[in-house]
């Protein structure tokens, strides 16, 4: 095996310290001082220690930071679940603050009755609960050219994977009744930017929910609070936040986000629209850039996420060697369709250079692309949907660098 890391065996050297280390032996002031009793911190936050642990933004991507992106700090974290806290956001008229008293939801167009509906009707619809990923269309949309930005939470940080509570947007639907002809919706947030989409009525009907909750608490002002909209395995501008009204219509309405903007540039310089379902896609989140390899040869975990929204993944593989030789992962944790999957490689690292890359496989047999091949159909003149193979350099100290292996 090029690269020189053999599969770890049960005793691999490197991984604890030797016996006679003498933090084990110091009395720290929190073995010998009480700490803060019971309801001093009414909601928990994290250790101060995990304070490095944040949403972070590219100044110079965008022009202001009310229409702009933050990042989720994948290379910090780990299993499926994003905590709420640190979940990417991305808005186009800043976070709209609702008061849950003053917000309705309204459903009209081509529907039998118009129909307003306060947050406690939305919430008397049965409930269900499910794990999905959001991706936005731009995650990884600087990278078409070649290797941009050095840490995986800029590279591919606009995901994020929670447990949403909500109703079928199908009941809520049924309740207005929908008229024969009615086959498009339009959704439109709340927010100063009014974003609006229009989603054809199959989707809606199939899978899509009117979510209040994610991870079991109220949505968070970024995530659209008190209503989204969740529109499993499909790009995230679709996930109207704050969702206020949905028209229905016979045809879909050409709004600004689905013409000028959320359409792939293609090589000839024709615009391919509505390219919904995000492809399949996974990157080693550790290490990478943010997180280097510290502890030298020996024991090694190498971890990441994949995803697809055509439905579960079924596979995958990681080389360590720029791409020659590939190993199956072992995915760990719940697997969900739709919603990202947590895979590992436990290595025993000889110290030398690693080309480090992932490639993921979904039920559907959909197998993703390296970034030449990726290239090979969709030019560069790409913003959105670039599920390229992602490759990332670790020198023989540790330090890891964003590059490109093709
Ligand atoms: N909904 C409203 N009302 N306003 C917005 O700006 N941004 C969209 C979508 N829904 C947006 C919105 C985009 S482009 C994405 S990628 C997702 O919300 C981001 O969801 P998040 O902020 O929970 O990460
Ligand atoms: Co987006």
């Amino acid at each position: 095996m090029a690269g020189g890391a053999a599969a770890i065996g049960a005793a691999s050297a490197g991984a604890a310290h030797a016996a006679g280390e003498d933090v084990i032996l110091q009395k720290q002031d929190w073995r010998t001082t009480l700490g803060d009793g019971v309801g001093e911190r009414p909601y928990g936050f994290p250790s101060e220690h995990e304070k490095h642990v944040v949403r972070r933004s590219v100044e110079w991507l965008t022009a202001d930071p009310i229409s702009s992106v933050s990042f989720t700090p994948l290379h910090e974290l780990d299993g499926i679940i994003t905590p709420n806290g640190v979940c990417f956001e991305r808005h186009h008229g800043g976070i709209a603050e609702i008061d849950p008293t003053a917000h309705r939801l309204m459903i009209h167009g081509l529907v039998d009755t118009p129909l307003v509906f306060t947050l406690e009707d939305i919430k008397r619809f049965p409930r269900e609960n499910r794990v999905h990923f959001l991706e936005c269309a731009a995650n990884s949309g600087m990278e078409w050219r070649g290797a941009q930005l050095n840490g995986v939470q800029f590279t591919h940080g606009m995901i994020h994977n929670v447990m949403y509570t909500g109703v079928k947007l199908r009941h809520v639907l049924e309740e207005a009744g929908i008229k024969p002809n009615g086959k498009w919706l339009l959704a439109e947030g709340g927010d100063a930017s009014a974003m609006t989409r229009s989603i054809p009525m199959e989707k809606a009907l199939d899978d899509c929910m009117i979510a209040f909750k994610m991870n079991g608490e109220a949505l968070r002002p970024e995530q659209g609070y008190p209503l989204r909209l969740v529109v499993p395995g499909w790009e995230g501008n679709m996930w109207i936040k704050w969702l206020r009204r949905i028209e229905v219509g016979d045809q879909p309405w050409q709004q600004r986000e689905e013409t000028s903007k959320y359409t792939d540039l293609m090589p000839d310089g024709r615009a391919r629209r509505f390219t919904w379902q995000m492809d399949v896609k996974s990157v080693i989140t550790s290490p990478s850039p943010q997180v280097p390899i510290t502890h030298g040869k020996g024991r090694t975990v190498i971890t990441g996420l994949a995803w697809s929204g055509a439905g579960k993944i079924s596979r995958v593989d990681v080389s360590i060697d720029g791409g020659r030789n590939w190993q199956p992962a072992r995915i760990d944790g719940p697997s969900f369709s739709r919603s990202v999957h947590r895979f590992y490689l436990d290595i025993d690292w000889n110290g030398e250079p690693l080309y480090l890359q992932s490639r993921a496989m979904d039920e559907a047999g959909n197998l993703q692309p390296t970034k030449d091949a990726l290239r090979a159909v969709r030019g560069v003149n790409s913003i959105y949907h670039n599920n390229g193979i992602q490759t990332w350099y670790v020198a023989k100290d540790g330090v890891t660098e964003n590059v490109e292996v093709s």
